[in-house]
C-alpha cells in the first residue's frame, strides 16, 4: 500500500459467503488450509489487512471449517491474510503477516445446497449475467420455491443473526460491509435489529435492469430490492449498474428516485446508490511475482512456450460459463485457420480453476471445455506442438508466473462485474503483454483504451483481435501496458476502500 490508508473510526463487520481461507485434511490427517476462490476474496483480503478492528463473517464451506468453528465454540478465530492463509492459534506468531478475526458460520447442509446450488447459482448468477435462453430457461417449479424459502431466505437469516451478534458484541455501533448476491436479504434484517449500525452493501457481479429481474416472481424480486434498501449505501462496480438498481426501485417497487443525486427515498430514509470500481493490492501481487516460487514457474513457462520467437496467449479463470472459455478456444482455432503460418509459433495456456461443480450447468460446462480443447488440438496440433495447454489448477503462484511471461492475456467474458485477472496481469507482466479484453467487463471501462477490445459472441472478431495483438508493434505494446498498469496503481484496493469510507463519512488517518 502507498501512503498510510485511511481507516474507519468504527469497528467493521464484513460479510461474504466465500471467506479468505478454507480448511481441510491431507492424506496423513494433518490439517491444511487453502485460499478462498475468486475476485471477492482477492479484493477483500487486500482491504481487510488494513482494518484495525474487524471481523470477517463467512460460511464454513468444508467439514474442517465446521470443526475449526466448533473447536472455538462458534466464535471468531484469527487467520493470516497472505498468499498462504492459515490459522493463528493462541501463542502462535503470525510472522508479520496481516491477520483478521474470522467467524466461520455453519449452516444446515440441505439449506445450504438450496441456497448455493439452486438460487445463488445458477438462478441469480445466470439472471444477472444475462445467461438464460428465456425460451426454455429458467423454469421455476415447486423445487425452486422451496429452495427460496428453505434455502436462500433461511440461510440469509442465519447470517443476519451472526452479523447482529458481532455488531452487538461491539456495542451496537459498527460499520457493516455486506458483500455480493448471496446476501440480498441481510441488510434489512440487520437495520431493524441494529439501528445504530452503518450498513453498506457491495455487489461484485453485474446489476441488470428491471426487465431481467422480472424473471423472478414478484415476491422474490421485491424481497431482494427491499433487502438492499435496508442499507445506507448500495454500491456497484460501475455507474450503469448503480443506475439499473435505481430504475429497479422505481419500476418494481414504485419508489421515488433521483437519478442526479443517485438516491432513492424509502419512507423517511434516503438510500444512496454509488459506484466504486474494485481493484487489487498491487504491492502484494508484485511481492508474490518477485518470489522464488514464481521465478521457478516463469522459467519453466518460458522454456515451454516462449523460446526463440514463439508467443504465448494466456487465460486465467474459474470454469464459469460467464467467462466464455469455449468461444475463446473456438476463436483461437479460427486464428490458426486464418493464419497457418502461426502453427507451432503460438500456444494458448489456459489455467482454469474448477468452480461450482455441484451445480449441473457448471459440471456440463467443464465437459464442454475439455471437448473444445480436444477439437482444437486434434485439428491443429502436430509434430510435438499442442496448440492448447489446458491445466485445471488452483495455483496463484503459477497464475502470476504466467502473467509475467505471456504476450497476450485473453479475457472474453460474456459479462463480468469487474474482472481482477485483467488488473493483476498488467501490473506484473514483463513481456509488454497485450490485454485482449471483452467490452462486457467492468474492467473495460478503466482499461479498454489500452486493450484490444473483444466482442464476446463474435469469434471471427476475437480471432482477428488476437492476430492484431500478436502482431502489434513492441513499442505500442509497452506504452499500452504501462499506461494500463498506472491506472491500476493509482486506483488500487486502498483507493476503493477509502472512497466508500469517505461517502459513509467514517474516515480517520491510520494510527490517529
Ligand atoms: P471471479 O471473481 O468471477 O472469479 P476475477 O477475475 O475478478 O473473477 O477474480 C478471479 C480471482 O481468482 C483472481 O484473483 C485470480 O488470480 C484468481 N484465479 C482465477 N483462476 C485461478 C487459477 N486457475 N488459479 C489461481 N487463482 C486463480
Ligand atoms: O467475485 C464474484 C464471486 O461471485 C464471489 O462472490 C465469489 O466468491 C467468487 O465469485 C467465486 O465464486 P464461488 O465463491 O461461488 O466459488
Amino acid at each position: 500500500m502507498t501512503s498510510a490508508p485511511e481507516v474507519p473510526d468504527l469497528p467493521v463487520v464484513l460479510l461474504s459467503h466465500r471467506g479468505p481461507v478454507s480448511f481441510g485434511r491431507d492424506e496423513s490427517g494433518r490439517r491444511t488450509s487453502s485460499r478462498g476462490a475468486g475476485g471477492l476474496v482477492t479484493a477483500l483480503t487486500g482491504l481487510a489487512s488494513d482494518l484495525p478492528d474487524a471481523v470477517w463473517v463467512c460460511a464454513a464451506s468444508s467439514e474442517e471449517d465446521a470443526a475449526v468453528a466448533a473447536e472455538h465454540d462458534g466464535q471468531a478465530v484469527e487467520v493470516t491474510l497472505d498468499s498462504e492463509p492459515r490459522l493463528v492459534e493462541e501463542g502462535d506468531a503470525a510472522e508479520g503477516a496481516p491477520t483478521i478475526r474470522l467467524r466461520l458460520v455453519e449452516v444446515d447442509q440441505q439449506a445450504h445446497d438450496d441456497f448455493y446450488t439452486v438460487i445463488a447459482n445458477p438462478l441469480l448468477w445466470f439472471l444477472q449475467h444475462g445467461m438464460y435462453g428465456l425460451a426454455l430457461a429458467p423454469v421455476l417449479t415447486r423445487r425452486e420455491h422451496a429452495a427460496w424459502d428453505d434455502g436462500y431466505a433461511a440461510v440469509n437469516q442465519v447470517f443476519a443473526d451472526a452479523v447482529v451478534e458481532e455488531v452487538r458484541a461491539r456495542g451496537g455501533r459498527a460499520l457493516v460491509m455486506l458483500h455480493d448476491y448471496h446476501f440480498y436479504l441481510v441488510g434489512r434484517e440487520v437495520r431493524e435489529r441494529c439501528p445504530e449500525a452503518l450498513l453498506s452493501f457491495f455487489l461484485h457481479i453485474p446489476m441488470p435492469g428491471p426487465d431481467a429481474w422480472r424473471i423472478l416472481p414478484p415476491a422474490w424480486r421485491e424481497a431482494v430490492l427491499n433487502g438492499l434498501l435496508g442499507n445506507d449505501v448500495v454500491a456497484f462496480h460501475t455507474e450503469g449498474f448503480a443506475r439499473n438498481f435505481l430504475l429497479c426501485a422505481q419500476e418494481l417497487l414504485g419508489l421515488p428516485v433521483d437519478l442526479e443525486a443517485m438516491t432513492v427515498q424509502v419512507g423517511d430514509r434516503q438510500v444512496a446508490a454509488r459506484h466504486y470500481p474494485i481493484s487489487i493490492d498491487v504491492a502484494a501481487i508484485r511481492q508474490l511475482a518477485a518470489s522464488d516460487e514464481v521465478a521457478e514457474h516463469a522459467d519453466a513457462l518460458i522454456e515451454a512456450f516462449c523460446r526463440e520467437d514463439r508467443q504465448l496467449i494466456l487465460r486465467v479463470d474459474r470454469t464459469d460459463p460467464s467467462k466464455n472459455i469455449v468461444r475463446g478456444f473456438e476463436a483461437f482455432a479460427t486464428l490458426l485457420e486464418d493464419h497457418p503460418e502461426l502453427a507451432g509459433k503460438v500456444s494458448f495456456l489456459a489455467l482454469l480453476q474448477p468452480s461450482r461443480q455441484d451445480v449441473p450447468e457448471y459440471a456440463d460446462y467443464l465437459t464442454e471445455i475439455g471437448g473444445a480443447v480436444a477439437r482444437v488440438n486434434a485439428a491443429h496440433g502436430g509434430e510435438g506442438w499442442e496448440p492448447v495447454d489446458l491445466r485445471l489448477v488452483d495455483d496463484l503462484a503459477l497464475a502470476v508466473a504466467a502473467y509475467t511471461v505471456c504476450d497476450v492475456l485473453m479475457v472474453n467474458a460474456l459479462a463480468d462485474g469487474m474482472n481482477l485477472v485483467a488488473k493483476e496481469s498488467v501490473v506484473v507482466n514483463r513481456r509488454d503483454s497485450v490485454l485482449a479484453l471483452s467490452e462486457n467487463t467492468g474492467a473495460h471501462q478503466e482499461l479498454g483504451a489500452f486493450a484490444v477490445t473483444l466482442h464476446p459472441f463474435d469469434i471471427q472478431q476475437q480471432a482477428d483481435a488476437l492476430h492484431e495483438a500478436l502482431t502489434m508493434d513492441r513499442g505500442l505494446r509497452r506504452a499500452r501496458r504501462e499506461a494500463a498498469a498506472r491506472v491500476v496503481e493509482e486506483n488500487d484496493i486502498a483507493k476503493w476502500l477509502e472512497a466508500q469510507l469517505a461517502d459513509l463519512g467514517v474516515v480517520r488517518e491510520a494510527g490517529r
